[in-house]
């Protein structure tokens, strides 16, 4: 199909210094959970962005010397030359799709613990470090001597970048991780010498990190600035209005401005806190002040708006990091015509979770994302099928919908049973709570794609028992039934039931998602959950004139949201709308009247008294049909049935991630070797040993990719870091 004239626009090529972007849409650094442990992954991934039309795709903040690094979290490292085939392998991944690279240099100063060096961090003032994590460590001022071995690292980094290929090389100024943002920021910033003081002396080293860069870099590389928009705290910190004016003292200084808002958990704003285009406020202007293309960013998935930022003047290149997760395709996608087939972000975070615990990046609507090249998965070109087989999927949920489209592309038969009326399951549910709208995107992508699938047919109200299905003769059977909240209490705190008294209203998720309400005024909500759903079901019942208390065994409301950075919205919020919060509260005997409780250290037991309780506690699966069919196992190969396998929250509730993932699994792996658990099932990248005198000892072998017929490495390169390369004596990482 041909491009919407409408988008033209975007596709035009924008001039990066002595580099040119083919169209507008750019990949703006992006952690991901993988960094130096899982680089072959890592750039797999980047490359399924090139892949996809990205024009600029860049790293992760990549740590530049050994005296400033985030441990635990898990990014790229360019501490000295050995990393450099590492990136050669990202670079190479990225520009074999036509691609501009770019890597961000990060140097954390007072957001570094330096817990796998153990090197004291520096920064303009000696303060304690402030991550994500309170550390206790605390950071030393740097003096001038240390100001000019820094940008003596930073130029090295700098160079061994250029060498590994990248195109554009960033100094990076926001997100209160990268040092010059600190130096500019009079609230870390209280120094007397020509490094504080008045906006030209904070923004000193900036000014000559860029210079240091552009010196660097030589004539072929392009230098761009990531600065943070605001630091959202007024006049105690840094401003829009001394951005911009920082902006415009070094106006023409680097080759590309490139902005992102606040801290990492404001600039990735969650949908239930922010709407797409969130930070125009803070960009508007600035493009008045500079002739470089200037980029912005704001969960950017419409067209539509992506053009108005264009026409309107605000941005020149549409940056981008969740919409390039949950779709690498889109460029190619609005380019093709084909807006319809775009897998729009929804706004969860669970990408930023993958970073927070240290494991590879994951996506709710991109199953594929950070399995591009340990399972070989690419999130358009799915395998042919390999047989005949019809497969039956039951139930429409998030896993059976993702299981059905992707069997469906691989060219299986596919009939997809829902017993409700509506497609979805919980994301149609769910979505209609506070907040949580986006949450249909799930379902409205699948639904699309379902469409355009002859070969799968979509039956609502068709409730299935074993009998039916073992009339229908299947070759295949996936059941994805889903799961329901559980009413006895049983979650993390409580392993066993709580005691209930005869008439105790008590409700679950489940009953206020089909309508029901509490009896009374006052509503106990017990959330031994800790994910979105407690928070979210209080502000509902707040919002309803309930009168709410929240009492939960964890520190704070929603505890688990500490990953996808909003707990400190979601608590936020329910104390605004004046929901009594209990943290540290195990509820242990519920009653017509209240619940008893005990404090989680103590034991102290206490009392609330309330008209009805909300449990957000376990969640069982559906598993009654697979077990029936289970049960008739013997009359399985008269029906023609070869397997019967419980998929998403029928197998096990999780995310909506893990039943999208679990869905997606179960399409893909259909006609591979059945996984008994023997081998990993997934290709690892591990640490070769080496023995200073004989050399290598230990080379471990890639585990082949099971029931996938690609070649992994989507890039097509052959891996550049040889394993005879390297250092000597030390342990480094081979694949
Ligand atoms: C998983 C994830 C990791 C991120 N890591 C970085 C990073 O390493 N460096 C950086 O400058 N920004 C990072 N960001 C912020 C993004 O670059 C971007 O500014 C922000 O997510 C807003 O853009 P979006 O709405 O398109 O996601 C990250 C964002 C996400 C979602
Ligand atoms: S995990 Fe959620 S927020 Fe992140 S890219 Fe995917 S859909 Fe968007």
């Amino acid at each position: 199909m041909a491009r919407d004239p409408r988008y033209d626009i975007l596709f035009e090529p924008v001039r990066i210094g002595p580099k040119t972007a083919r169209n507008r849409f750019y990949q703006v650094p992006h952690c991901n959970g993988m960094g130096y442990r899982d680089p072959a992954a890592l750039a797999a991934m980047r490359g399924i962005k090139a892949e996809g039309g990205w024009a600029v795709v860049c790293t992760e903040e990549v740590e530049i010397h050994h005296t400033s690094e985030i441990t635990p979290f898990i990014e790229l490292r360019l501490w000295d030359d050995r990393d450099i085939p590492v990136m050669e392998r990202m670079t190479g991944a990225i520009q074999a799709h036509g691609a501009l690279a770019g890597i961000e240099l990060c140097y954390n100063g007072l957001s570094g613990s330096n817990l796998h060096s153990r090197e004291i961090p520096m920064g303009p003032q000696a303060l304690p470090i402030s991550t994500f994590m309170p550390d206790p460590v605390q950071g030393r001022r740097m003096d001038l001597e240390d100001i000019r071995n820094l940008r003596r690292w930073h130029s090295s980094a700098v160079r061994r970048a250029v060498r590994a290929g990248f195109d554009i090389v960033y100094v990076y100024a926001a997100h209160g991780l990268g040092l010059p943002q600190q130096f500019l920021s009079r609230r870390l910033n209280d120094r007397g010498d020509a490094y504080g003081g008045s906006l030209e002396n904070r923004a000193r080293l900036l000014r000559e990190l860029i210079e240091d860069t552009k010196e660097a870099v030589g004539d072929d590389c392009a230098v761009a600035v990531r600065i943070a928009a605001d630091e959202l705290c007024g006049e105690a910190g840094l401003h829009k209005e001394e951005v911009h004016e920082v902006i415009a003292m070094m106006a023409e200084l680097p080759d590309l401005w490139d902005l992102a808002l606040s801290d990492w958990d404001n600039d990735s704003v969650t949908s239930r806190f922010g709407g797409e285009g969130e930070q125009e406020p803070f960009v508007a202007g600035v493009k008045a002040l500079t002739t470089r293309p200037v980029v912005g960013v704001g969960r950017f998935t419409s067209p539509d708006t992506m053009v108005s930022m264009i026409r309107r003047g605000v941005l020149d290149m549409i940056g981008a990091a969740r919409p390039s997760i949950a779709d690498p395709f889109l460029p190619r996608k609005i380019e093709e015509g084909r807006l319809e087939d775009i897998r729009e972000c929804i706004g969860c975070n669970i990408c930023v979770a993958g970073d927070f615990t240290m494991s590879p990046i994951r996506c709710t609507q991109n199953p594929t994302m950070g399995e591009e090249w340990r399972r070989g998965w690419h999130p358009e070109i799915l395998r042919a099928r390999e047989s005949e087989a019809r497969v039956l999927v039951v139930g429409a949920g998030p896993a059976g919908l993702e299981c059905a489209q992707a069997l469906g592309k691989r060219g299986y038969e596919v009939a997809l049973a829902e017993a409700g009326m509506e497609a979805g399951g919980r994301v149609t549910r769910e979505s209609r709570l506070p907040g949580l709208a986006a949450w249909a995107r799930v379902r409205d992508y699948r639904l699309q794609q379902l469409h355009g699938l002859a070969n799968v047919e979509l039956y609502f109200d068709s409730a299935l028992g074993a009998g039916d299905i073992l009339d229908f003769g299947f070759d295949h059977v996936a059941v994805a039934t889903g799961c329901h909240w559980r009413r006895d209490g049983v979650a993390r705190h409580h392993r066993t039931p709580i005691p209930v008294a005869d008439g105790t209203a008590v409700l679950t998720p489940d009953d206020l998602m089909a309508g029901g309400r509490p009896a009374g005024k006052t509503v106990l909500v017990y959330d031994d959950d800790h994910y979105y759903m407690g928070g979210v079901l209080a502000e509902l019942l707040a919002d309803e004139g309930f009168a709410v208390t929240l009492a939960t065994p964890a520190a704070e409301v929603s505890a688990w949201t500490r990953t996808t950075m909003e707990q400190h919205r979601i608590q936020a919020r329910l104390i605004e709308k004046g929901v009594t919060i209990r943290p540290h509260t195990a509820v242990t005997a519920l009653g017509p009247e209240g619940v008893r409780t005990a404090c989680v250290f103590t034991g102290r037991e206490g009392a609330i008294g309330c008209d009805a309780v909300l449990l957000v506690t376990a969640r069982l699966p559906e598993e009654g049909l697979v077990e029936d069919l289970k049960a008739r196992e013997e009359d399985w190969a008269d029906a023609g049935i070869a397997s019967v396998r419980a998929i998403g929250d029928a197998f096990a509730p999780g995310t909506i991630a893990a039943a999208v993932y679990s869905g997606r699994k179960y399409a893909e792996t259909l006609d591979g070797p059945p996984d008994t658990g023997d081998t990993v099932p997934f290709r690892r990248e591990l640490t070769a040993l080496e023995d200073p005198v004989r050399g290598l000892t230990v080379d471990p072998a890639c585990t082949p990719v099971r029931g996938s017929g690609r070649h992994p490495d989507s890039s097509g390169r052959r891996d550049r870091a040889s394993p005879s390369r390297g250092g000597t004596g030390r342990a480094r990482r081979a694949r």
